[in-house]
């Protein structure tokens, strides 16, 4: 037997230790997350997207009574650019979360589903996204690129997606 032993760096940051940028887009996907449609789970989730050409993308979960229809935020933002910028590359996805009437936000971490299309959309522009997700306790959880966060993945129809 051999035994593979994973490696994932995430870096933990203040909110003040994120340039610019970094801030803008954590804070247009708090606001979004206002806008939330989670009548089921009271759970509200917002994503801002920047894509490689400058602008700002975003997005809340959107739920339905038939809860698998409903659908995260990161998955609605990353469909919305890949159908009206396919030539620009998404390159840092912003992701915050509150519960409805809790003023601290919650902690949140994108669900396998979302991760497997932030690995297509990383494949299909060949280039890594990084992640900025806001925790519970105040900090910024920065990923770049969603290996670290989704290893041995499936992305190959020939391969098994072993490669890693
Ligand atoms: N949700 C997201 O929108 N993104 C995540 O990263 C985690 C979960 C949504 C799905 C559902 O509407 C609610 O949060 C509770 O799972």
């Amino acid at each position: 037997m051999k035994k593979i032993i994973l490696n994932s760096e995430i870096e933990e940051l203040s909110p003040e230790e994120l340039d610019h940028i970094e801030q803008a887009l954590l804070s247009r996907a708090q606001t979004i997350s206002k806008l939330a449609y989670a009548p089921y789970s009271n759970f509200n989730v917002g994503a801002a997207l920047l894509l490689e050409n400058g602008e700002v993308l975003q997005s809340s979960n959107q739920e339905n009574v038939s809860y698998p229809v409903g659908t995260c935020a990161e998955r609605i933002v990353l469909g919305y650019a890949g159908a009206n910028y396919p030539t620009s590359a998404p390159v840092m996805l912003a992701i915050v979360a509150h519960r409805a009437g809790e003023e601290k936000w919650a902690g949140v971490s994108p669900c396998g589903m979302c991760r497997q299309a932030i690995n297509e959309t990383e494949n299909r522009f060949k280039k890594p996204i990084t992640m900025l997700i806001l925790s519970a306790s105040g900090t910024v959880l920065r990923i770049k690129g969603i290996s670290a966060l989704l290893p041995i993945k499936f992305d190959d129809l020939n391969s098994a997606g072993l490669e890693y």
